[in-house]
């Protein structure tokens, strides 16, 4: 029984609108904040929100938003970076395109030593182990690529054909010109294929110290890529030297012969990049 100063303040408090106190929010008024004076979730159901936000979905009124998701730290950060940045689509047209023009120069160079080394030989016959040690590189460059060729996928030029019967032809119409233009064909041959694979092994030397840069590890392939092409354009610059130490640049014309044969190795290149 309440005195009856407390009734009179209690049918006061009535009329003026304030509703009685319940149990639940009287519960959470006992884990409001000292500081913002805000209700707080009790510990063990923010944990099981953390854990399972959509077990709250229901019981979540309009104006409680779900807790926010804990920031990222640097160590996650990390883990979710890429290790290898995915090659686009330009870099890819490049790649394959380097691997099918490869392919046909080193077809080239090898239908071109195979016609001239018996002319060559037949005539010359102490020149028979630097024809074949040439042969026998070729041979060599011509294996790697068509191993690169079937196992990234990239089609083989479209005018093999073509070339094989020009690279005969150029081999074995040297040969016949004599020891000099034979050498002078490879003397000119090999200036742009030794150019041609700088080219590459700039490129791709760019796009790998780019992805250095970045942070990004450049895969195991592409690093073998960039040293084979490097023993290769060796190997070819090695062959230029050869023709040049045996009386290349004393074929008569040296200049048109050589000229031509690098301008129709310059649009074999062009084409093979593209057809
Ligand atoms: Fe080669
Ligand atoms: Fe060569």
């Amino acid at each position: 029984m309440l005195p009856p100063t407390s009734r009179a303040l209690l049918r006061t408090a009535r009329r003026a609108g304030v509703p009685r106190a319940s149990p639940l929010s009287s519960s959470f008024a006992s884990r409001s904040c000292p500081q913002c004076s805000l209700s707080t979730f009790p510990a063990r159901r923010l944990a099981a929100v953390v854990n399972d936000p959509s077990s709250v979905a229901g019981s979540t009124s309009a104006s409680t938003p779900p807790p926010p998701p804990p920031p990222p730290n640097a160590a996650d950060a990390s883990e979710v970076k890429p290790k290898r940045k995915p090659l686009t689509q330009e870099q890819k047209n490049f790649l394959s395109s380097a691997l099918r023009v490869n392919q046909t120069g080193e077809l080239a160079a090898t239908l071109i030593y195979a016609a001239q080394t018996p002319v060559v030989v037949r005539q010359h016959p102490h020149l028979r182990p630097l024809m074949k040690h040439m042969y026998n590189q070729e041979v060599g460059h011509l294996k790697t690529f068509n191993k690169l060729i079937a196992k990234h996928r990239v089609r083989p030029t479209a005018l093999y054909p073509v070339w094989s019967v020009l690279a005969t032809g150029l081999g074995w119409s040297t040969a016949m010109l004599g020891r000099e233009a034979a050498m002078a064909c490879t003397e000119a041959v090999e200036t742009e294929i030794g150019t041609h694979y700088n080219g590459q092994i700039r490129e791709l030397l760019e796009m790998t110290d780019a992805w250095k840069e970045e942070g990004y590890e450049v895969g195991p392939e592409l690093e073998e890529l960039t040293s084979t092409l490097r023993r290769i354009r060796d190997e070819e610059l090695e062959h230029l030297d050869h023709a040049v130490e045996h009386d290349a640049q004393k074929a008569e014309p040296h200049w048109l012969l050589t000229g031509v044969i690098r301008l129709g190795c310059r649009s074999a290149i062009w084409v093979s990049e593209r057809v």
